[in-house]
């Protein structure tokens, strides 16, 4: 019915260990285990992507123009200053879902801006490895209306 990508951005691979007190103990595979559960409901393929490098992202975001219907986007840090995420997202046009672990509003000062945000449809903060799954749900919506 529809094809996502997710991507996720720098540090992402080290989830499970890295600030579990922030970001919890579910691992990176953990969490693209509850999306494929959840795409599957809605007969969605998944594709996922993580990298640490913010050219590779965008150069996946560049060839995400073949084949998928919504984008699924923790950028991590790239959240807070890489307009290059930004103008690939805006590029492709393709309906961008940004995602963040931790409600980024509660944390530090730097964190409460984001570039992506206003070119999202929409962002989902602070609910943990939920956050991708109920980014999921929203895709399938765009992706049927
Ligand atoms: C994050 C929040 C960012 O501020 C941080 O740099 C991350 C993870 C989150 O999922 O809560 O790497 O995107």
């Amino acid at each position: 019915m529809g094809k996502l990508l997710v991507i996720h951005g720098p540090n992402l691979n080290l989830l499970g260990m890295r600030e579990v007190a922030v970001y919890g103990n579910v691992t990176i595979d953990g969490i693209n285990r509850m999306v494929e559960e959840e795409a599957g409901k809605y007969s969605l393929d998944v594709d996922f992507y993580q990298s640490n490098h913010e050219g590779d992202i965008v150069d996946k975001i560049q060839e995400a123009v073949r084949g998928y219907d919504c984008i699924i986007i923790n950028p991590g840090a790239l959240t807070h200053y890489s307009i290059a995420v930004r103008d690939a997202l805006v590029a492709v046009d393709i309906p961008v879902i940004e995602t963040h672990l931790s409600n980024i509003y509660k944390r530090e000062d730097f964190r409460h801006k984001s570039v992506i945000a206003s070119i999202a449809v929409g962002q989902i903060s602070g609910f943990g490895p939920q956050s991708y799954v109920l980014a999921v749900r929203a895709a399938a919506e765009i992706i049927k209306a």
